[in-house]
């Protein structure tokens, strides 16, 4: 297991005036965590806008001015926590309550970072819900050379889903991408069992894939599938404790959930941003590829 680097902060003050660490942390690693002082709802906004300022987020000191009003701190620093989700009643802390994904596949300008700040936990287990995460950039380093040749030449087709989200889909993709900040390829294929979109090759080098390619593609994915459950080695996992603020690089970072707590039961802060220009415009057409 991966230990989730820290920073011990005493104030927002404190943490502000140590932003460079911060980012350095969040560039090289992609997941930080910050202890040692409650940030209230105000304070995660405030502090998320500096690195917005700095890293070209959507949050930045235009978007959220001085003396923000209450609709912006709604907005964008917003109660979370999978607690709405009642499959959790039936959850345990070694079972997934939200499986192995990377966030936002199909929004062509999506998730960059997630500060997440751990309000309020009403239960003593520590095991549980505890949020589990892997570094794609690093998984795609480590492939072998012609499994990452083989997915830079992949697009994928997300196929409509099961269920009652009819409409949806279907949405085109690169299997790989480029980390708008650090330049690295990023694995950009959601694994999530529980999102229900079937995923498959689509296009390979420009033209239909053979049935051979297919299967490559699909032991590529079972493979990255197997990884993320079982390499612990590959692993951070973040036990919450009251207070803590994490900043996890959402479009590198595959995540997972584990049960074992009740509705209810905890509260976060979230705060997710995007590029500083972005719209809600989905991969829905292979033109836009
Ligand atoms: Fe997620």
């Amino acid at each position: 297991m991966l230990d989730i680097p820290e920073l011990h902060v005493t104030s927002l003050e404190d943490a502000l005036s140590r932003v460079d660490s911060v980012v350095e942390t969040f560039l090289s690693k992609g997941i930080l965590k910050l202890k040692g002082h409650r940030f209230t709802r105000t304070e995660q906004l405030l502090f998320t806008r500096k690195l917005g300022d700095i890293l070209g987020w959507n949050i930045n000191s235009e978007s959220v001015p001085d003396n923000f009003n209450p609709e912006i701190l709604e907005r964008w620093a917003f109660e979370a926590g999978h607690s709405d989700n009642p499959a959790v009643e039936n959850s345990d802390e070694d079972s997934y309550l939200l499986g192995w994904h990377i966030e936002q596949v199909f929004y062509i300008d999506q998730f960059l970072a997630g500060i997440w700040n751990m309000d309020h936990i009403g239960y003593d287990n520590r095991k549980a819900g505890r949020t589990l995460f892997a570094d794609s950039i690093d998984i795609y380093k480590n492939l072998p050379n012609e499994d990452k040749d083989f997915l830079e030449k992949s697009v994928v087709i997300w196929d409509k889903p099961i269920g009652p989200n009819t409409g949806f889909g279907p949405f085109f993709t690169k299997a790989t991408d480029v980390h708008p900040n650090t330049g690295d390829n990023v694995i950009r294929l959601e694994t999530d069992t529980g999102v229900l979109i079937p995923v498959e090759l689509y296009q390979f080098d420009g033209r239909e894939p053979s049935e051979e390619e297919s299967e490559t593609f699909i032991r590529i994915l079972s493979e990255l599938r197997e990884k993320l459950d079982k390499d612990l080695s590959i692993r951070y996992e973040q036990q919450w404790e009251e207070g803590d603020l994490l900043i996890v690089d959402l479009f590198r970072m595959y995540h997972a959930l584990t049960g074992g707590f009740k509705l209810g039961e905890r509260k976060f802060y979230a705060t997710f941003a995007r590029p500083k220009e972005y719209t809600h415009d989905l991969w829905n057409s292979m033109e836009l590829l």
